[in-house]
């Protein structure tokens, strides 16, 4: 059965390519036109009047059919009330992409492109927060450009993916930051802030630039992986686990990002549906975070409920109004509202909770304060503001900060741009512009590939794809061999493409697919010199092959690196840029796959070999550890003082209200002093760990508590703040979900050194 997402994909394709269905659109269409007498006698279109009471008003003037006919993601005209349509469903990850209910239109009236910057596990690499929020800024700046002309149809955009890319085999990882919470917590906030118009220090954003929504809440990460699929997958997660590596990024996009908007998944947790859970909804999110703003069901969420969590379609919808969803991405709550209603399951005020909501985000939005070409906030950004050069520079930026140098022996990178005569470049990835943008995409500005890329540094380039694609069932090896052994110098371009990793994929395997690894070794062992290769992925590979092969003098891991990807990886290699990103994720060794992606427990539990997840708690061996990455230059990172801090918790009732004036008062600041010992310039991030004693109870080996990025010129020292806060840094989960400070010993940890913290 196709899915409501699946047939609206065969829609959206349709809508692209017909332009002449769309050709009759105007700019955008807006409520309350003070031009029009009529709308002047609604008091939901007196700005003056507070938000609640104007939503109020609103919601009881319409009837109980105008109602329902709002409560999917298409929401249609009321004409009497002059409020136009609004469709809620369009996609943003890394710039304005399709998807969504046609909503976005990049076919007509001038906008025909976007820019894609890398997808998120490229940003998440740079761990550089101020490039998030930037990120977000010029993503809403551009939503705004193509709403203003006409080419959308709301402002509801449905990103970021703050699930933890919790197992390497996830087709969805490369939409994350990361593996870490409190890496994810912290581009959740930055990206959200800048999408919403708030300041990037935080601050009060009444008016939304955009509304940007935190998905998929909660603990939803796999697709599709042998028989479980996401539609059927029932998450089995302990208290402990969702206290210290579900939750908090959603509660941080919440409570400092002020998203919104929360999506909830397909996935059960622990038997419920969160879509229809009201501890999920409204106890956690609304009452303990204060969401401000609605909440959505992935697209067929509330469908997909029915046989599984709920006996009948009616049920479903009283079960997901009851538990607090507000707007369904799909057509369930349209269909069976009257049904629920009839048969008393659901009364109407469960609905006007949903309509204040959705109605609430919409006023935030502008949308009822006359026409929004005419405000002064976001009324004159325009066509010309979208794929702007400025956006397009960042777009590069932040691939140059994201790409990570793996390996480097001797001086293989970076490449001479006055001796290299000769230059073969090898790989089905080198050629192919659409590769360099992952998943949830846009039309890029631009279409530049590798291979265009390097050809404006070496005249002499030979191109051979050596396979047909990522899934290299076969190898042209001969002919690969052949270039490599005739050029001066060899760049590979190898790794995964969508064909591998997407929604509703997840890879059974670490390796490079099909012939790979052959053609990697031949060509390697026929170079003149040790060649250069180039992985293009979003999820980690096992490449000890490569790491150990001497012929193979360097690795370069480019994730997906958006439009700016090319000139990045050219810029890179020619040694313009020094590489400085670090990986966001552990890339494991083939054989952890050994263990199931359904396994959702984070805990190794030695009685039954069960190796534990990412950096905090697997103690095997890596191909690459979390948080690796080299550089041209060689730094060195130390605190700038060696003094033992002691914090003394006093009347501390609880560690859990980390915003409390108990908490507050505990911070304290630590200095990490950087230094760049040349020989280039460069950009590097700064990680703090912490770790308790001993990792027992359940406590992580070591937990990132901060981190900040800071660019040094050669030879050149600096100091980093951070601002610990125990409650949320020092704090741990215990088995049963609650957050407790321990007593005594806790080491903050810099690279290889460490100062001790006393908790009294
Ligand atoms: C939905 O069905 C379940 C199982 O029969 C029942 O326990 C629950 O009360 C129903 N919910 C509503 C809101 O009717
Ligand atoms: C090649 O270099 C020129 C001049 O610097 C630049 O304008 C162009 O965009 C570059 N092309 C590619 C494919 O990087
Ligand atoms: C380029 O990559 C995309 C995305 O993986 C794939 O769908 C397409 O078939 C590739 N094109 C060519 C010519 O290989
Ligand atoms: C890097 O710098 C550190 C600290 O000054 C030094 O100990 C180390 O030898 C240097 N490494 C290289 C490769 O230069």
């Amino acid at each position: 059965m196709k899915t409501y997402r699946e047939n609206l994909l065969l829609f959206s394709l349709l809508i692209f390519s017909s332009p002449l269905l769309a050709l009759s659109q105007g700019p955008p269409p807006f409520s309350c036109d003070p031009e029009d007498p009529s709308t002047q006698k609604h008091a939901f279109c007196k700005a003056t009047l507070p938000l609640e009471q104007r939503v109020k008003d609103l919601v009881s003037q319409m009837t109980l059919e105008e109602k329902i006919s709002q409560l999917g993601d298409d929401g249609p005209a009321i004409k009497r009330l002059g409020v136009p349509a609004f469709k809620w469903w369009t996609e943003a990850l890394h710039g304005m992409a399709y998807g969504g209910k046609g909503s976005i239109r990049f076919n007509f009236n001038g906008i025909f492109k976007a820019t894609s910057f890398p997808q998120v596990i490229v940003s998440g690499a740079t761990f550089n927060p101020q490039l998030w929020y930037k990120i977000g800024e010029a993503i809403s700046t551009e939503a705004r450009g193509i709403y203003n002309n006409g080419q959308l149809d709301g402002l509801t955009l449905w990103g970021p993916n703050v699930n933890l890319f919790r197992d390497p085999r996830w087709g969805r990882g490369q939409e994350t930051p990361g593996e870490d919470p409190i890496h994810i917590s912290k581009y959740a906030v930055m990206w959200v802030r800048g999408m919403q118009g708030e300041p990037m220090g935080g601050g009060e954003s009444k008016k939304l630039k955009t509304a940007a929504c935190c998905k998929h809440f909660t603990a939803y990460d796999l697709e599709k992986w042998g028989t479980a699929s996401r539609f059927t997958f029932d998450a089995v997660v302990t208290e402990q686990d969702l206290e210290d590596t579900f939750q908090p990024p959603f509660k941080s996009c919440v409570q400092d990002g002020h998203a919104s908007c929360l999506m909830c998944p397909f996935n059960r947790v622990n038997g419920v549906a969160p879509c229809g859970d009201p501890n999920f909804l409204t106890k956690i999110a609304r009452e303990e975070w204060g969401l401000d703003g609605y909440i959505a069901s992935d697209c067929d969420a509330i469908g997909v409920m029915v046989g599984m969590y709920a006996k009948t379609p009616e049920n479903a919808t009283a079960v997901a109004l009851k538990a607090g969803m507000d707007v369904d991405c799909g057509v369930h709550l349209q269909s069976f509202s009257n049904l629920a209603l009839a048969k008393k399951m659901i009364t109407e005020a469960d609905i006007d909770r949903a309509l204040h909501n959705q109605f609430a985000t919409r006023m935030r939005l502008g949308l009822f304060d006359g026409n929004p070409l005419k405000q002064n906030d976001y009324g004159s950004i325009s066509k010309n503001d979208v794929c702007a050069q400025a956006h397009q520079d960042l777009a590069v930026q932040a691939a140059l900060e994201g790409i990570v140098l793996l390996k480097n022996t001797g001086t293989v990178l970076p490449l001479s741009k006055t001796q290299v005569t000769s230059l073969a470049v090898i790989g089905p990835n080198a050629n192919n512009a659409s590769v360099l943008i992952g998943n949830y995409q846009g039309p890029p500005c631009i279409n530049t590939t590798p291979l265009d890329a390097l050809k404006n540094y070496t005249k002499d380039v030979k191109y051979v794809a050596g396979c047909n694609g990522a899934a290299c069932k076969s190898a042209a090896i001969d002919q690969a061999v052949e270039a490599a052994s005739a050029a001066d110098h060899v760049v590979l371009f190898m790794g995964l493409s969508l064909e591998q990793e997407r929604e509703d994929l997840d890879r059974t395997d670490l390796l490079l697919p099909g012939s790979q690894q052959e053609l990697i070794t031949s060509v390697a062992k026929a170079a003149k010199k040790p060649v250069i290769l180039v992985l293009l992925c979003g999820g980690p590979v096992d490449i000890s092959f490569a790491k150990t092969d001497p012929k193979i003098g360097a690795i370069l891991w480019a994730g997906y690196p958006g439009q700016g990807g090319a000139q990045a990886i050219a810029q890179i290699l020619f040694g313009e840029y020094n590489p400085g990103g670090k990986l966001p994720v552990t890339w494991y060794p083939h054989d952890y796959t050994s263990i199931p992606m359904t396994n959702m427990n984070m805990r190794a539990n030695p009685a039954t070999n069960y190796p534990g997840r990412t950096y905090r708690f697997y103690q095997g061996e890596t191909v690459f550890p979390f948080g690796y990455g080299l550089s041209y230059s060689n730094y060195s990172y130390e605190f700038a003082s060696e003094e033992k801090t002691t914090v003394t918790l006093g009347g501390l009732k609880s560690a859990a209200n980390n915003k409390s004036p108990e908490c507050q008062k505990l911070k304290f600041n630590t200095a990490v002093k950087v230094t760049n010992h040349g020989p280039m310039e460069g950009r590097t991030p700064v990680l703090l760990f912490m770790r308790w004693p001993s990792a027992t109870e359940g406590r992580p080996t070591k937990q990132l508590i901060e981190f900040d990025s800071v660019h040094l010129k050669s030879g050149e020292t600096a100091q980093v703040q951070f601002a610990v806060s125990p409650c949320d840094h020092l704090s741990r989960a215990t088995e049963d979900g609650k957050r407790v400070i321990d007593k005594g010993s806790h080491f903050l940890m810099v690279e290889g050194n460490e100062v001790e913290v006393t908790v009294a």
